[in-house]
């Protein structure tokens, strides 16, 4: 690491949004020595993979490799929407909370706004963030995606409380919530998500340097799903508790997800965007090894083997609420998690997104994992809240899973290629 990256950094963070575009215009121009389009340090992973050898010596590009491999794919920046939503989970993700320093009023945090669109930007493109350190780490953008999201302490801080939808606020404590404050809350949400754990890593650090000077990090949650390519795309993914999670869901592409999914109504601000409840809910993975295998699959109301509903066959086959046993009782039970989670009017669904938890094991041996339930949705108060408090009453679930933290985020809409995610919030004034 040289000098100068550090010091352009650093006259770019203080020296707001003219300097900004001014040391942003002499990066570009310098920086792109650096910058190494996607493909080009891709070869010095995947000349290093087994079996392959790089023919124009080591480092050298061998783009096939990276693109055979995922690594290069990019998923569009740009557009109505942010980008993470709708876009098909990718292995890893980092949920980032963020609260802004004391001081930090809306001027600063559309400039904070700026800098860390251009720096999503770049990254998702497999370029390098201005003053890249480690440029070379930025060439495999592996599908990588930044979404971002505004807690409710930002509309004060921004001076635009009146602009918070009501329900962009801590949600109600349930009785079966047992919420420990690290996990808790935030004032900005970065939502990480890529193909690669080392993308994430670097887009992670990238960011959340440049967002330094304004906010601190109140907590920092990674989860995982499957890795890309040991499953054919479009199934379902299985949970750490070994259900497949993600069957009954919005669509991305269709009406019922636009409508589920991004805000049409509410503030004006808000439109293309949608709303996140991320939950930390931990399995109960002591007990749930001693549950046999029919309750398990009467807590959910669905087989382990293939996500069949119990008066059901196949995974995608409609459950029969109504099918009684021989001795006149629910095949699926009254309180099992499909009957009790279940929401007819697709326009009231929620959009699950969910990532698996795995925080390694206690000194005996016993395990800290679970979900990162990211829900998304239109309007909070209207599609998660109803659904989330008929399971606090009674889900068999409940007794092997414990929410552990608990935050609210506005996602404000996507942008276009000369915008920044939050203008339609934070813009006008700031210019
Ligand atoms: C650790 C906690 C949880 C686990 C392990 C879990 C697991 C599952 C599983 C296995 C299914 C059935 C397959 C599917 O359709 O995806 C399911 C369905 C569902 N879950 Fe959860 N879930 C959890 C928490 C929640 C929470 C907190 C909510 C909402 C507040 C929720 C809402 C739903 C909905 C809406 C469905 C679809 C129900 C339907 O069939 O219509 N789940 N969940």
């Amino acid at each position: 690491m040289t000098a100068g990256p550090r010091l352009t950094r650093r006259r770019l963070l203080a020296g707001g949004a003219a300097a900004a575009g001014a040391v942003a215009a002499g990066a570009v121009a310098t920086g792109a020595v650096a910058a190494c389009s996607p493909g080009t340090a891709a070869g010095s992973e995947a000349s290093g993979g087994p079996g392959t050898s790089s023919p124009r010596g080591p480092g050298a590009a061998a783009p096939v490799s990276a693109a055979a491999s995922g690594g290069t794919a990019v998923e569009p920046f740009h557009g109505a929407h942010q980008a993470g939503i709708a876009t098909a989970p990718q292995a890893h993700a980092a949920f980032v909370g963020l609260d802004l320093r004391p001081g930090t009023g809306r001027e600063a945090i559309a400039r904070m706004m700026r800098l860390l669109t251009d720096d999503a930007r770049r990254l998702t493109a497999g370029r390098p963030a201005l003053a890249d350190t480690e440029p070379e780490l930025a060439a495999l953008p592996a599908r990588l995606t930044v979404t971002f999201g505004f807690g409710p302490g930002l509309f004060a801080a921004a001076g635009a409380e009146r602009l918070r939808p009501e329900a962009v606020a801590p949600l109600p404590a349930f009785p079966i919530d047992r919420l420990e404050r690290r996990w808790n809350g935030g004032d900005l949400l970065l939502q990480i998500c890529a193909d690669d754990a080392l993308t994430v890593a670097h887009a992670l650090r990238m960011t959340v340097k440049d967002a330094r000077s304004f906010a601190r990090v109140r907590w920092i949650q990674r989860g995982f799903r499957r890795a890309l390519r040991v499953q054919d795309p479009g199934t379902t993914q299985r949970n750490v508790m070994g259900q497949l999670d993600g069957t009954v869901n919005p669509k991305p592409g269709t009406a019922d997800f636009d409508r589920a999914v991004w805000t049409g109504d509410g503030p004006e601000w808000l439109r293309g965007g949608t709303t996140l409840v991320l939950r930390r809910i931990r399995a109960e993975m002591e007990t749930w090894d001693a549950a046999d295998r029919t309750a398990k699959e009467f807590t959910v109301g669905r087989r382990l083997d293939s996500g069949a509903p119990l008066t059901g066959a196949r995974e995608h086959d409609e459950p029969d609420f109504a099918r009684l046993t021989p001795a006149g009782f629910p095949v699926i039970p009254e309180q099992a998690h499909i009957r009790r989670a279940r929401v007819t009017d697709p326009g009231l669904r929620i959009f699950r997104r969910v990532y698996n938890y795995d925080e390694g094991l206690s000194a005996d041996g016993r395990a800290d994992s679970g979900l990162l339930f990211a829900s998304y949705q239109a309007d909070v108060a209207r599609q998660f809240l109803p659904i989330q408090r008929r399971l606090a009453e009674a889900d068999l679930l409940n007794e092997w899973t414990t929410p552990i933290g608990s935050a609210v985020f506005a996602v404000p809409p996507g942008c276009a290629e000369d915008g920044w995610i939050g203008e339609t919030l934070l813009g006008g004034r700031t210019g």
